[in-house]
């Protein structure tokens, strides 16, 4: 298998790559799950660089290089000297003179990490460009359905809600196609891409058709913060028709299971009957997240 330089995306990632990705996840559970820690990266430094918020990815990278033996440096742009106008390049360069081994981006221009990759001298990994790739986030969602179905390979998945303004659908789209499973989107025809079908994927404007045939069904937010102006007429009116109500929930088959990569806005993209009930793998999402990401260090530290 290649080695991976850089962690990038999903987009060209192989079926062998991210199979290995996966069971090398699965592999690290039981550290895990009893609580201990690898020295995989011991005398590692990662650098955790995110130009917009995160609650769930960046304290999962932390988590994840500490299983691993290694030690995080945080960079918040608030705060920083981004402010006094340094750019993405300058303050990254002067961050690898610190010798980290690793840098971990999160920034809100698409294709802000394959430019540090070609910058840098040390490994790049995409912790999510504005609405280009989320990769690590596919992973661990491959991860949960993989866990909770038993295989990805043949499910139907059904993703809902803003996917023209979404990384995490653009990933899970690549990555959950290049591992069997068919994809549709869902959501007003001002939040789907203008092409869906060159994506491989189905589309549908309604959520009822497409439920009773879903294994899965992943509900995205409303990118308020990636739109120019309101493209939907309000909140209500996409939670009335695209939220995944009780009800709706309901036409779902008896094992099918709800994602969702959080934030959740509750009442807006699900109900809070369904984002906490039965069919909710959410938590697990973020538990696996750590196990991904362990992996994903250790692949392109190797
Ligand atoms: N899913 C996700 O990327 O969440 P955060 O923005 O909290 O990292």
């Amino acid at each position: 298998m290649t080695p991976l330089r850089h962690f990038l995306g999903t987009q060209g990632l192989s079926r062998e790559e991210a199979e290995a990705l996966l069971n090398q996840a699965e592999a690290f559970r039981p550290t895990v799950v009893e609580n201990k820690n690898l020295s995989i990266l011991s005398g590692k430094t990662i650098v955790n660089l995110f130009f917009e918020n995160s609650t769930r990815t960046r304290m999962s990278f932390e988590v994840a290089t500490r299983r691993l033996g290694g030690s995080n440096l945080n960079f918040a742009a608030s705060g920083s000297s981004v402010s006094k106008g340094e750019t993405l390049i300058d303050t990254a360069r002067n961050i690898q003179a610190l010798k980290p081994h690793c840098i971990v981006v999160r920034h809100a221009s698409a294709g802000s990490p394959s430019i540090l990759a070609r910058s840098l001298d040390i490994p790049v990994v995409n912790a999510g460009d504005g609405f280009h790739e989320h990769p690590t986030q596919a992973l661990l969602d491959a991860f949960t359905i993989r866990e909770k179905l038993g295989k990805i390979e043949g499910k139907r998945v059904v993703i809902v809600g803003d996917i023209a303004h979404s990384r995490v659908a653009r990933s899970n789209i690549h990555l959950l196609r290049t591992l069997g499973a068919s994809v549709a989107v869902c959501g007003p025809p001002t939040l789907l891409p203008p092409n869906p079908e060159i994506l491989g994927v189905d589309h549908a404007y309604r959520l009822e058709p497409l439920l009773p045939e879903a294994d899965v069904v992943m509900c995205l937010r409303i990118q308020l913060e990636r739109q120019n102006r309101m493209q939907i007429p309000s909140l209500a009116e996409y939670s009335r028709i695209w939220g995944l109500s009780s009800e709706r929930a309901a036409l779902m088959k008896k094992e099918a299971i709800v994602l969702h990569p959080g934030p959740i806005n509750r009442g807006v993209e699900m109900d809070p009957e369904v984002a906490d009930g039965p069919r909710s793998v959410i938590l697990d999402q973020v538990t696996n997240g750590v196990l991904v990401r362990m992996a994903v260090l250790a692949k392109v530290m190797s």
